[in-house]
């Protein structure tokens, strides 16, 4: 028997209950389930609705509920739609019908709006953790590599020299804007949704603010119809875990490039690299490749939910029962990649020749023209000039190290011997020193700039 079924004469069919039913992949909510139980109980107590002997009855109940999903002893029927329904429907069975004496002024509507924002909290708490290891495995990267040069690159073109620390260190901010979302989504979430009804409120004058305390809520919601239909924590937290998702595909990518052969800059321990069933040399980025796939689903998930919630008509839809796998898939999703990146970068061979082998004399352009802008030539036209000198070199097979002082000043009386001192990857990067740049001096700041933020993220 279901929890509703007092109106209907026919037993429910059964393909609309496996559309309906959401115990599924619900149940992993039961302790948040519970949790909320609890506090209801004591509130419907504190408004003497119930005694504290039912009360306490409740509570311990719901404690060998709780202890029984602990111990995966929790065993389902076929009547269990959902988590709320089913924990009701146990908690009668060992304490008897003042188990029905719980559910009085409360909706599913306004618990399952309760349980899926406590989940999230956690959820995102537990994530934070994971993003936190990732960022300290590349703060810790980055400082063994801060004099490590190797090419910079934009449209993938060999751009500018800079060091292997500052591209690890550009994860690191990505990273930290993330989790600074996701406080934020968390923050958006804490606010308790129970005593709003299935809509219209709660009739036996609970006290919200002293329910939302004992759950541990920072505050309550100010309007019930609002409140059992509000999911834009939801969609907040599937974006902020996209866009994390979105970072760790950028991370992959690169990871993936730079281990090929062609750039031979990295190489992934043996630990977290997968071979080939037919090619005995291959050695592959899985795990990378992994992670940048996946952010395809964690869009899907926030695009998705997008949609089911664009024109739902006010309070509580079935179509808000979609909001959890969205989510939880999303949450299981990067806490499967995390792992496994965070052990990549932490152990991670940065080939410190090919890095450096890999720069070529043209990464020198600007310098050259920056060469020019220090004796007084307008940068325009210092780019102009070095682009013949560019030019030239391609034609005559040489390199802008390697072109003549003479084809130098055919093309500019500017250029003298000691141009060819600013052609020196060291120099260019150095030069770079103004904060947030590629120097050395600059990347032990930002480095130092990181684990300021860390203590304070964690303080
Ligand atoms: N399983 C439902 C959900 O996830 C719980 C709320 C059901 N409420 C209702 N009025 N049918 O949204």
């Amino acid at each position: 028997m279901s929890l509703w079924g007092g109106r209907f004469s026919e037993p429910t069919d059964e393909d609309l209950k496996r559309l309906n039913d959401s115990f599924g992949f619900d149940r992993r909510m039961y302790g948040q389930d519970i949790r909320g139980s609890i506090a209801y109980a004591q509130a419907i107590r504190d408004a003497q609705v119930i005694s504290s002997e039912e009360c306490d009855q409740i509570c311990a109940g719901l404690e060998t509920v709780l202890a029984e999903f602990e111990t995966d002893a929790f065993v389902t029927t076929a009547d269990d739609e959902d988590i709320h329904t089913a924990v009701e429907r146990r908690l009668t069975e060992i304490i008897g019908p003042v188990a029905g004496k719980l559910h009085t002024g409360r909706s599913r509507n306004d618990q399952v709006a309760t349980d899926l924002r406590l989940w999230t909290i956690d959820a995102i708490k537990a994530l934070d953790a994971l993003l936190d290891h990732l960022q300290r495995a590349l703060v810790e990267q980055a400082s063994v590599h801060t004099d490590t040069l190797m090419p910079g690159y934009t449209h993938v073109q060999p751009a500018q020299p800079i060091v292997v620390a500052h591209w690890l260190m550009s994860y690191f901010w990505m990273i930290a804007r993330d989790r600074d979302r996701l406080r934020d989504a968390a923050g958006r979430a804490d606010v308790m949704p129970l005593g709003s009804g299935a809509l219209a409120g709660n009739p036996f004058a609970i006290d919200r603010p002293q329910l939302a305390e004992n759950l541990g809520f920072s505050s309550y919601s100010q309007n019930s119809l609002d409140g059992v239909s509000d999911r834009d924590f939801v969609a907040e937290t599937l974006f902020a875990l996209a866009m994390t998702g979105s970072h760790l595909s950028r991370l992959g990518e690169d990871v993936v490039l730079y281990s090929n052969p062609g750039f031979g800059f990295i190489k992934l321990n043996d630990r977290y690299s997968t071979g080939s069933s037919i090619m005995p040399q291959k050695r592959n980025a899985d795990p990378m490749e992994l992670a940048r796939g996946k952010a395809g689903r964690l869009l899907g998930n926030l695009t998705g939910f997008m949609a089911t919630l664009k024109g739902l008509p006010s309070t509580y839809n079935k179509d808000l029962q979609e909001d959890k796998e969205a989510l939880f898939d999303s949450i299981d999703t990067l806490e499967s990649i995390l792992p496994v990146v965070i052990a990549i970068i932490s152990t991670l061979h940065i080939d410190v020749d090919r890095c450096r082998s890999a720069l070529t004399d043209d990464m020198l352009a600007t310098e050259l023209a920056d060469y020019l802008v220090d004796k007084g030539i307008p940068f325009r036209e210092a780019h102009h000039l070095v682009g013949e000198a560019v030019r030239q070199a391609e034609e005559t097979g040489t390199t802008l190290t390697t072109l003549s002082l003479e084809a130098y000043q055919q093309i500019s009386n500017h250029f003298e011997a000691s141009l060819f001192e600013s052609l020196q990857f060291e120099k260019a990067v150095a030069r770079k020193e103004a904060v947030g740049g590629t120097a050395p001096t600059a990347v032990q700041q930002q480095i130092e700039a990181g684990k300021q933020w860390l203590s304070e993220w964690n303080s």
